[in-house]
């Protein structure tokens, strides 16, 4: 048996339940990605996979900002640049795949693993960590209904992106 190019451990949970679903997909997606080019289905299924993973990305980085934003975290803003700048990066790759000057590769399959696992483990664990202690905080401040409605909201709205 071959194995997958990640294997997903509870230490790539980040303790927000929607959070770690879409990590799981990415790493899904990524293992596709990585049995197809090993099994060499073609260049025009590998792109697909490629632009699929891309669109999940972005989606996925939304879920994560939005929440961000909606708890007030105060590091929004580095770890933002952060998603942008994968995505950038990804982008150019796949012109320049598109164009025919390079192909997708192992090596850039293990910077998007490298990059994956090491930003879930470091700044969306930071994240993760704020995120509840700030819905625990709302809903323990005993200032009203409000602050409860607040963390309730942050706590479901996420199910408007599936
Ligand atoms: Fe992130």
């Amino acid at each position: 048996m071959t194995e997958e190019l990640i294997s997903w451990s509870d230490d790539l949970s980040v303790g927000i339940q929607e959070v770690d679903k879409q990590h799981k997909h990415l790493v899904e997606l990524l293992n596709n990605l990585h049995r197809a080019i090993r099994e060499h289905h073609g260049s025009s299924v590998a792109r697909d996979m490629l632009r699929d993973l891309t669109e999940y990305t972005r989606v996925h980085f939304a879920t994560e900002e939005s929440l961000m934003q909606a708890s007030s975290y105060p590091e929004y803003d580095s770890h933002k640049v952060k998603h942008e700048a994968l995505i950038q990066q990804v982008v150019a790759l796949q012109k320049k795949v598109a164009a025919g000057e390079t192909g997708i590769s192992f090596e850039l399959l293990h910077f998007l693993k490298n990059w994956l696992t090491q930003h879930i483990q470091v700044v969306d664990k930071q994240f993760g960590a704020f995120f509840i202690k700030s819905i625990r905080h709302r809903t323990s401040t005993p200032d009203t209904a409000g602050n409860v409605a607040r963390a309730e909201e942050a706590r479901h709205w996420w199910k408007f992106w599936q």
